[in-house]
C-alpha cells in the first residue's frame, strides 16, 4: 500500500474578527500550497520589539524555542546559518535541570555543547523550584556567558507535575511568583519565563499569574497559549498573547503553531507580540529567518548574498535537503554516530511532516550504518525534488 502523503494532511489559516481581535482556526485548505501569499509576506503593519528585549541588543524578531532533544548545540547552528547579516536575536539550549547542573561540567554535557568558538547569545532554560540549586545553576550559567535565563514553566510532562516544576508551578501563583523572585536574586543576568496559558482555561487566573511575574521581576515573558493538558495538541490561541502583552508593561514573545513566514507576521498582528518565538517549524525550515529578514528589510545570511529566500513548495524542498545534509555534518561534529542518528531521526520524526514523503527520512536516520550512508541516503532522497508545504497538521 502507497504511503500517505502528508499533502494529505494540508491545513490554511482562517481569520476571524472576534471579541479580542483576530482569532486564528484552522480549517482545510490546498489552495495555500502555490499561492503567492507564500511570497508576499503581509507585514506591512508590522511592529516588533516596541519594548527592547535584553535593553536594546535584540534586533530580530524570531527566536528559536528551547525544546529537549532538538534544540542542541548542531540545530542552533544550523538555524544560525540562516540568521541575516546584523541579526540579533535569543538561542535557548536545551532545558537544564537546576538540580543536576550545579554538579555539571557545562560544555561536557550533550545539553550543554557549545559552538566551536563560542555562544555569547545563550538564554538557557532551566527547571526548578529550589532556591539553593536555582542560586548555583544562575551563577555558574552566568559565568559560562549566558545573556539571560529563561525559567520553564510549561514543561506538562507527569514528573513535573508531581514534583512541582514546569508547568505545575502554574497551579501555585505565588509560589511561582516566589520562584522568579529567588531566581533575579541570584542571578546576574535578566531573568525571563516561559509559560502556558495555564492548567486551565482561566485568562482572570493567567492575567493575574503573569502580573505576578512582572512584579516578581520577570525581565519578559514566552507565552505557548495552550494549557498544560493540551501538551501540543489543538491550536494554540494566539488571542491570549494579545491579553497578556496589553496587560503587562515587560516584553511579551508569542509562540504556538508558527508554522511559515506568514505565520510569524499574523501572530504579531493578532496579538501585538514583541518576538515570536518558533519551535517545530524553525527546525523545519530554518530559512524562515532569512525570509523573515527579507520581509523586514534585512540583508540574506552571510553566504547567501545577492540571493533571495526560498519561498516555492520545491524551492523550500531542495533547501530542506541543503539543510538536512548540513546538519548531518554538524551532528558528525559534535556527537558520536549513535547519539547523532538519534538526533537525525528525532530532527525529521518533527520536521518530516511539512515534506510531501518526508516520512521516509526517518527510516534512512534507521538503516545507516554511519555518517557517510547517512549523508549519501540523504543525498540520495533528495535527488529527486521534493515538494515542502507551507503548514501541515503539527501532530506532536
Ligand atoms: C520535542 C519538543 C520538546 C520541547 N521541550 C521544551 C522544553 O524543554 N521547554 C519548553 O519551554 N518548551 C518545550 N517545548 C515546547 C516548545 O518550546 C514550544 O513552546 C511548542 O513546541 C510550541 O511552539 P511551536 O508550535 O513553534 O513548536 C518542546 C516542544 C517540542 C516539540
Amino acid at each position: 500500500m502507497a504511503p500517505a502523503k502528508n499533502s494529505d494532511l494540508l491545513i490554511c489559516h482562517d481569520q476571524t474578527i472576534a471579541p479580542y481581535g483576530v482569532i486564528h482556526k484552522f480549517g482545510l485548505c490546498e489552495s495555500v500550497l502555490d499561492s503567492e501569499a507564500r511570497v508576499t509576506p503581509h507585514h506591512s503593519g508590522a511592529q516588533f520589539l516596541r519594548r527592547p528585549l535584553l535593553e536594546g541588543w535584540v534586533n530580530f524578531p524570531v527566536a528559536l524555542a528551547p525544546m529537549v532533544g532538538l534544540s542542541h548545540v548542531a540545530l542552533r547552528l544550523l538555524v544560525r546559518r540562516y540568521l541575516p547579516v546584523g541579526a540579533r536575536t535569543l538561542w535557548p539550549t536545551e532545558m537544564l535541570s537546576s538540580w543536576r547542573l550545579p554538579k555539571e561540567d557545562l560544555g561536557a554535557t550533550a545539553e550543554t555543547l557549545m559552538a566551536e568558538g563560542g555562544e555569547d547569545d545563550l538564554v538557557p532554560q532551566i527547571l526548578g523550584n529550589e532556591e539553593e540549586p536555582i542560586r548555583q545553576s544562575v551563577q555558574k550559567l552566568a559565568a559560562w556567558g549566558a545573556r539571560g535565563v529563561d525559567i520553564n514553566m510549561g514543561c506538562p510532562v507527569k514528573k513535573a507535575l508531581k514534583h512541582n516544576y514546569g508547568v505545575a508551578l502554574m497551579g501555585d501563583q505565588a509560589y511561582a511568583a516566589e520562584v522568579v523572585r529567588m531566581t533575579v536574586k541570584h542571578s546576574p543576568i535578566p531573568v525571563s519565563v516561559k509559560l502556558r496559558a495555564g492548567l486551565q482555561n482561566d485568562q482572570e487566573f493567567l492575567l493575574r499569574f503573569v502580573r505576578g511575574l512582572e512584579e516578581a521581576g520577570a525581565a519578559w515573558i514566552t507565552l505557548h497559549p495552550r494549557i498544560g493538558h493540551m501538551k501540543r495538541r489543538g491550536a494554540a490561541d494566539w488571542s491570549q498573547v494579545r491579553l497578556v502583552r496589553e496587560a503587562l508593561g515587560i516584553p511579551v514573545i508569542g509562540n504556538g503553531d508558527v508554522q511559515c513566514v506568514e505565520d510569524v507576521f499574523s501572530l504579531n498582528e493578532v496579538s501585538g507580540c514583541d518576538a515570536v518565538m518558533v519551535g517545530r517549524a524553525l527546525a523545519a525550515r530554518p530559512w524562515l529567518l532569512w525570509q523573515v529578514g527579507e520581509a523586514l528589510g534585512f540583508s540574506p545570511p552571510p553566504g547567501f548574498a545577492g540571493q533571495r529566500a526560498p519561498h516555492t513548495p520545491f524551492e523550500e524542498g531542495a533547501e530542506y535537503g541543503r539543510a538536512l545534509i548540513y546538519f548531518i555534518d554538524l551532528l558528525a561534529k559534535y556527537f558520536d554516530f549513535e547519539a547523532g542518528a538519534k538526533r537525525f531521526r528525532f530532527h525529521v520524526r518533527m520536521t518530516g511532516g511539512w515534506l510531501e514523503w518526508g516520512q521516509n527520512l526517518y527510516s534512512i536516520g534507521c538503516k545507516a550504518k554511519d555518517y557517510v550512508e547517512l549523508r549519501a541516503e540523504s543525498e540520495r532522497f533528495f535527488a529527486s525534488p521534493q515538494k515542502m508545504y507551507a503548514r501541515t497538521q503539527l501532530r506532536e
